[in-house]
This record gives structure tokens, C-alpha cells and sequence, in this order.
């Protein structure tokens, strides 16, 4: 059965307090809320539509550069999570699969849950599923409220429960699952009158028990995957629960992480056997680190680098856009950027790419072949390329590109005065 997404991104995020950033838009090492949420639909779903409102353009603009199968629906003004959901019936008039609906600031959940979720929402001939889990505080979170016989009721919102409602800890995770053919007509009855005045997706529930439809709750049991984010309380705690996973599935294959608590490597980074990561790491964007590796301490590898096995990346290393091959070190304090290293390259401490014109505001490219040597303090001003086996002198500055196994020297003559302190002292 063909399956669409619809994810919900257009609210303004009033708790985020945020000018300048939709809170869909904020990033957890590298990559957006949003990001995080069609990566996990867009392998088993055959179109996106991304609910936009709030800072419109920039999501937009987001989504346009980054998925080409994902569409933008525009709402104006943002009325709420049922209001958001209504935006995509002209776009679904005909469409007779189902709709998963999703919260563009739930960025936890994984794409093998989702998956499950749409398998048990089939295997229950369910027309309605709403996601659920339970939560020691569900503070904040829509309850899910159900009958004596213990079948789905209805959702209540935090401002509109009663004591009793909410002290229920199952609460609603905001990802639905609908027959669409069943429910689309839901969306024309939907009622504003609650404590927010808003039009609100959870009273989906109800109306699909009074007429009658098949309405279930999925439960999940690792509550961590649907932790929204509301606040900036809320993206510090999501962010390291992130990380948490993440380290732990890199241990589980085989490499080592000296110290979990200091060290931040994001989802898409893809790291070989026996490479050790040690304190005060900081991995983001997309990467792939090869085998026997040693990354850190304090290293910075910001998106787009690639490794290759036996490679070092030393402490207080910077690394951004860069392919770095075979036994190549960068030991110390050093700044690789939009740059390419050949095998056995071996980089002095204080190496700099001068990657940035900031007059041109134009970014080059430096291009270090196999065996070449740069000595310490060297700054490497792109576009530059020192071709096989060359060595630079230490405190080089290079401007132009070296021929293969050449030395380069930049660094005026040392010249030495003797014993000219002793005579400072003697006047
Ligand atoms: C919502 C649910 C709540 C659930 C929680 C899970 C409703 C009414 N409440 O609450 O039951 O427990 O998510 O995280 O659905 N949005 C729009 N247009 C709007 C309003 C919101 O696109 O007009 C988007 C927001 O950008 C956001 C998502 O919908 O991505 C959820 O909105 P939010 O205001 O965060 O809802 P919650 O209060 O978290
Ligand atoms: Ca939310």
C-alpha cells in the first residue's frame, strides 16, 4: 500500500524563544530537527509534505536544497495540529494509501520504529493508530485517555485536563497512521473550542470512534525516540540522549570511546574497527572514519571529512570538508579545511589551509598529494596543491603550488647576534 508523510513544521516554537531560527531548523550536531525526520520517513515513503508556517521561507529553502522528494505545504496562519494537517487534503483529494503523520521537533524517533508502526497499524486493519508511550513525567504531553474497557477514548492536552487526566502517564507521541480515504473528511469537522483555541490533530481519536472506525494505539517502549523538543532544555536533553545512541552503537562495533561523557559524535558518522576516540571530541555532520584510526583528544571534525584506516588526527585538530588517505598524521593544532591529503602525509604541528578569502568571501582548495611533509607553523594559502613528496620548511608560507619532491623554505635567514645580551646588561 503506498504510503505519504506529512510532517508538521510550520508552528512558531514560542518556547524556543528563537528570532533569527524556526524551531524545526535548530540542530543537534550538525543536522536540523527536521532533517532527523524525513532521513527516518524517506526510504519507505513515496513523497513528503513538509507543513510550513512559521519562518516559511527558510524551511522551505531547507527542504527544497536538501530533499528532492519532499513537497512544501504552506499554512497561514498556524490554527494547529489538525488546521496544519488540513493544508494537505487538496494535495491527497484522490490518494487511497495511508498517511503517517509526523512532528518536525520529534528528531529521536528511528526509521525501524516508524516502519513497525505502519506494519502493526496493517496487521490490526487499524483506520486510526496513534503512537503512544508512557512517561514517568508526562508533563506538557497530550494524555491518552481510555475507556473502562480499556480501548482508546480520546486525547486530552496538558491545558485542558483535569487532576485526574493528568496523572495518566500514557501520553500521545504525535505520530499518527491513517487510512486516508476514511479520515481525510475528519479534517473538515474539527473543533476549536478548548483551552488554546486551536484545531488539534488528537481529536482525530474521538471522531474516529464515533463513526465508528478502527482506532488503536501502538506503545512503545523506548519512550527516549519521542522526546520532543519545546524548549532549549529540551534540545540539550535530546542531544545527548542522541549521543548516547550513538556512541554506544560505535562500541558495540568494535570502537573504542575513551571517555563517553565528553565526547559528541553525530548520527551520520561512520566509523571503523579499532579506531580510538579519546575526551573532549566533538564529530558533526556527515563523516566516515576509517579502521586503527586515532581521533582526539579535543578534536573538531565539523562535516563532509572522510579518513582513511591508520590515520591520526591529533589534539586541537580542526578538520572541515576533507578526505585525509592512509598513515597520514595531523598531529597538533592544526586546521585542515576544504582540503585533500594523499597517503603518508605527515602534517607539523600549527599547519593552517588558508581556505577563505573573506574579501571574495570565496572558499579554495588545498591539495597535499602522497608523501609530502609540512613543517610546523606552516600556512598553506589556497588554491594550492604541493604535489608528491614534497616538504615544506617550517613556517612556511605557501602561495604558489610545489613541484613533486621539491623543499620549500619561506623563513627569512636565521641570523644570530653572540653575546649580544651580555652587552644590553652592561650599559
Ligand atoms: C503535540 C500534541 C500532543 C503531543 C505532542 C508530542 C496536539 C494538539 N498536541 O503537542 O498531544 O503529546 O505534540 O510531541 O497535536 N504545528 C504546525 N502548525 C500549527 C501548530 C503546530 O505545523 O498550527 C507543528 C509544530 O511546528 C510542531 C508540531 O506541529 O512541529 C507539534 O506542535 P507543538 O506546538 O510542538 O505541539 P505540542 O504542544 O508539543
Ligand atoms: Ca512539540
Amino acid at each position: 500500500m503506498d504510503i505519504k508523510a506529512v510532517i508538521l513544521a510550520a508552528g512558531k516554537g514560542t518556547r524556543m524563544k528563537s528570532e533569527t531560527t524556526p524551531k524545526v531548523l535548530h540542530q543537534i550536531m550538525g543536522k536540523t530537527l527536521l532533517g532527523y525526520v524525513l532521513d527516518n520517513v524517506k526510504n519507505f515513503v513515496s513523497e513528503e509534505f513538509v507543513i510550513v508556517g512559521h519562518h516559511a521561507e527558510d524551511v522551505e529553502k531547507f527542504v527544497n536544497t536538501n530533499y528532492s522528494n519532499a513537497k512544501t505545504v504552506l499554512q497561514t496562519p498556524q490554527l494547529g495540529t489538525g488546521h496544519a494537517v488540513s493544508m494537505v487534503c487538496p494535495n491527497l483529494e484522490n490518494f487511497d494509501g495511508l498517511v503517517l503523520i509526523l512532528c518536525g521537533d520529534t528528531p529521536l524517533i528511528k526509521e525501524e520504529t516508524l516502519k513497525n508502526f505502519v506494519e502493526f497499524h496493517k496487521t490490526h486493519s487499524s483506520d486510526i493508530t496513534v503512537m503512544s508511550t508512557i512517561f514517568e513525567n508526562p508533563t506538557n504531553y497530550g494524555r491518552i485517555i481510555r475507556d473502562t474497557d480499556n480501548s482508546l477514548k480520546c486525547i486530552v492536552e496538558e491545558k485542558d485536563a483535569n487532576t485526574e487526566q493528568k496523572a495518566v502517564k500514557e501520553v500521545n507521541a504525535g505520530i499518527y497512521c491513517l487510512n486516508w480515504s476514511k479520515v481525510k473528511s475528519a479534517f473538515g469537522e474539527l473543533k476549536s473550542n478548548n483551552a488554546q483555541g486551536e484545531y488539534y490533530l488528537t481529536d482525530i481519536i474521538s471522531w474516529g470512534k464515533i463513526q465508528n472506525l478502527n482506532v488503536n494505539a501502538y506503545i512503545l517502549d523506548d519512550s527516549d525516540e519521542i522526546y520532543g523538543i519545546n524548549s532549549r532544555t529540551n534540545l540539550a536533553e535530546a542531544t545527548k540522549m542522541m549521543n548516547r545512541r550513538n556512541l554506544e552503537k560505535y562500541m558495540v562495533n568494535g570502537v573504542t570511546i575513551v571517555d563517553p561523557d565528553s565526547t559528541w559524535i553525530s548520527e551520520d558518522t561512520e566509523i571503523g574497527q579499532d579506531t580510538i576516540i579519546y575526551p573532549a571530541t566533538y564529530i558533526e555532520g556527515k563523516n566516515k572514519i576509517g579502521k586503527n584510526c586515532k581521533i582526539g583528544p579535543c578534536a573538531h571534525l565539523r562535516g563532509d571529512v572522510e579518513v582513511f584506516d591508520n590515520v591520526k588526527v591529533g589534539n586541537f585538530v580542526e578538520v572541515k570538508k576533507a578526505t585525509i588517505k592512509s598513515n597520514t598524521n595531523v598531529g597538533h593544532l592544526s586546521y585542515i579545511g576544504d582540503a585533500e591529503l594523499g597517503e603518508n602525509v605527515n602534517i607539523g604541528a600549527g599547519t593552517i589551509t588558508a581556505n577563505y578569502n573573506p574579501l571574495t568571501k570565496t572558499k579554495s582548495k588545498t591539495t597535499l598529494k602522497d608523501n609530502v611533509k609540512i613543517g610546523s607553523n606552516s600556512v598553506l594559502v589556497a588554491p594550492v596543491t604541493i604535489e608528491e613528496g614534497a616538504n615544506i620548511g617550517a613556517g612556511g608560507i605557501i602561495t604558489k603550488n610545489i613541484s613533486p619532491w621539491a623543499l620549500a623554505i619561506t623563513r627569512s635567514p636565521l641570523k644570530v647576534l653572540e653575546n649580544w645580551v651580555k652587552r644590553q646588561i652592561k650599559q
